[in-house]
């Protein structure tokens, strides 16, 4: 019997890679390996990567060049480290990974985490291994679940993939690469998982998926459903309180998607709706497959299900073409939207997409001031959205111990982090909060009071 061996698991990028680096944990856990929080005495290093913008590339070949340290020090005292390369720049970059950074062991793509046992094994009597081929068993049938252990450890929030994968082939995106294309899990093997989760104290899921709102996982009747379909199923497992998705794209609102949000009680009046740009020409020069006038229109049939609906979204500035007045047509349609908050980046050109080889790359320094007003302009209408919950009562999922001792830290239906003082039995329960005071990041209430019980007569 080998000694039980040490992994450490470091994600980057979006929510699916850190939902892989849970399954690759539950799958090394069954293989003899303990999760640990520090590299430093770690037998395999697994870094987890993102390829969506040229920063997040460079940061994983810093992030391997400490590790290579950490490895030559092992070395001295005897002792052999692994390091592995998953997650989408291993999909991309493949042997490139190997032959720049020669301390990396192994390299495996985002579709064959569940080869891992066996190529730690055979990379174990040394060479490396590159596997980023997509294969045709499913990997989710392979990976190991996690125990209840692992799930009460990771919270009461948890993320699900149902959808990866995208063949919508944005101009600037690399997702449909590194990711391959749209597949979707059946509803009953979500099911089996969600009902796992609930069971270990689960009470909040998030379905997750490249695009999210494109499911069509094959549901119970032999036919695929959609993700308002799959949200009702779903909504009647028990213990689940709330449900979330992310991200969608606004060609795949359907209407039992907007009526889900009408009729569903656990689903939450919250969409990230990314647009990336508020100018026809230049959503056009994207392929975004969808208008201004269009992104509107989703919004406004969200809207009619439940008034509410709070929407986020990303934006792309500066990409190839846009001139000062797409730039502000962008602008203009965040103001007449008005999002609770957004993410924005500035375009970073990414080898092989057709963007990279448009001409009218926006120069650096034009494209950093324009991110820098759209900033600005998201900050305000955030500020005035959550401006707007000052002494208003809003039910709070409690998550986990807060910032001061006696504190716990939830969310709103809105996805708003809220503060609140309240005993740590609560945490996993929705509690009535009284806002008291908007911080820029959160909120901050009091429990709302209790009805004073009444005494029985007779008791
Ligand atoms: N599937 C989602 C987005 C996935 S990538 C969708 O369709 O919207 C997350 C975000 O990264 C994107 O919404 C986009 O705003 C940003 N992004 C993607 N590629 C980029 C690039 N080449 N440069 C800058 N930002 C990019
Ligand atoms: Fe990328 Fe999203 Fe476009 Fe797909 S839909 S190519 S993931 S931005
Ligand atoms: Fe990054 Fe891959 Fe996610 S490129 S954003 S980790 S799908």
């Amino acid at each position: 019997m080998s000694k039980s061996r040490n992994v450490h698991i470091k994600s980057f990028g979006c929510q699916m890679n850190a939902y892989d680096s849970h399954r690759m944990a539950d799958t090394l856990a069954s293989a003899g390996f303990t999760e640990t929080a520090s590299p430093d005495d770690a037998d395999l290093v697994i870094l987890n990567t993102c390829h969506i913008r040229e920063k997040a590339v460079e940061k994983v070949y810093s992030e391997i060049g400490r590790m290579r340290e950490l490895k030559e020090a092992a070395a001295r005292n005897g002792r052999h480290m692994m390091i592995a390369v998953a997650g989408c720049v291993a999909q991309a970059e493949g042997k490139e990974i190997i032959l720049r950074a020669r301390a990396v062991d192994l390299v495996v793509g985002s579709q064959n985490y569940h080869r891992l046992p066996q190529m730690i094994a055979r990379a174990q009597n040394g060479g490396s291994i590159v596997d980023t081929e997509f294969p045709i068993e499913d990997k989710f049938e392979i990976l190991a679940a996690p125990t209840r252990d692992a799930i009460a450890k990771r919270g009461i929030s948890a993320f699900v993939t149902v959808q990866e994968g995208c063949d919508k082939f944005c101009t600037f995106c690399v997702v449909p690469y590194t990711r391959g294309s749209e597949v979707s899990r059946p509803v009953e093997k979500i099911v089996t998982e969600v009902e796992r989760l609930t069971e270990a104290g689960v009470r909040e899921v998030t379905l997750i998926g490249q695009n999210v709102n494109a499911y069509h996982g094959l549901g119970r009747d032999g036919r695929p459903a959609t993700l308002g379909k799959l949200l009702r199923r779903l909504a009647q497992v028990r213990g689940i309180l709330r449900l979330r998705y992310t991200t969608s794209h606004p060609r795949d609102v359907d209407n039992d998607l907007v009526a889900a949000h009408a009729e569903v009680p656990a689903v939450m009046p919250y969409v990230h709706l990314p647009v990336q740009s508020g100018s026809d020409r230049i959503l056009t020069a994207m392929k975004r497959q969808h208008t201004r006038r269009d992104y509107l229109n989703v919004i406004a049939r969200l809207r009619t299900g439940r008034a509410d609906l709070a929407l986020t979204s990303d934006f792309i500035v500066g990409f190839p073409g846009e001139t000062e007045a797409d730039f502000r047509d962008t602008l203009a349609l965040i103001d007449e939207v008005g999002f609770a908050g957004a993410f924005s980046f500035v375009y970073s050109a990414r080898p092989g997409t057709p963007a990279a080889e448009m001409d009218d790359q926006v120069p650096r320094e034009e494209k950093s001031e324009r991110l820098q007003r759209l900033q600005a302009v998201v900050t305000r209408h955030q500020r005035n959205f959550n401006a707007g919950f000052a002494g208003r009562t809003v039910d709070v999922l409690l998550e986990k111990p807060g910032r001061l001792l006696g504190q716990l830290v939830g969310r709103s239906p809105y996805l708003q982090a809220v503060q609140v003082m309240a005993p740590h039995e609560m945490m996993g329960s929705i509690e009535g909060v009284t806002i008291t005071e908007v911080g820029s990041n959160s909120l901050f209430g009091i429990l709302e009071t209790p009805e004073p019980v009444l005494a029985t007569a007779g008791a």
